[in-house]
């Protein structure tokens, strides 16, 4: 198995983040049509504007737990609108790994559930 590989199945067998927040100031639970499956993100904000904790639920795939660790990770400290500007660009190469079509709903859904979560902030 490469290197890209191995470091998905850490992430997901060793999530980072997994879990809910305390008292979050977003959350979103974003669910893929086409398997059942759900994820749930939540979080705080520091000083109204910079992602400062963050956690995750996932029923779902290898794929989908491993990109919602290293999303999660990822997001730390960086703007909302840093968030709200990733693409499915950004994640596939956070991922590292070719996906096919029919995964790419997968790979995207966390990715999906945050900037859900951070747009509902926004509205509110
Ligand atoms: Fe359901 Fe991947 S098969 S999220």
């Amino acid at each position: 198995m490469d290197n890209k590989k191995e470091r998905l199945l850490h992430n997901y067998h060793h999530p980072r983040n997994k879990g809910l927040v305390d008292s979050p100031d977003f959350s979103s639970g974003q669910f893929n049509p086409s398997c059942g499956d759900m994820v749930h993100i939540n979080g705080t904000l520091a000083n109204s504007d910079k992602v400062s904790t963050i956690g995750f639920t996932a029923e779902g795939c290898v794929l989908t737990q491993a990109s919602a660790s290293l999303l999660t990770e990822l997001v730390k400290e960086k703007s909302i609108a840093d968030v709200l500007a990733l693409t499915k660009d950004d994640i596939l190469v956070l991922l590292g790994i070719e996906i096919g079509p029919n995964r790419m709903r997968c790979a995207l859904l966390p990715l999906h559930a945050l900037q859900n979560a951070l747009i509902k902030r926004d509205d509110k």
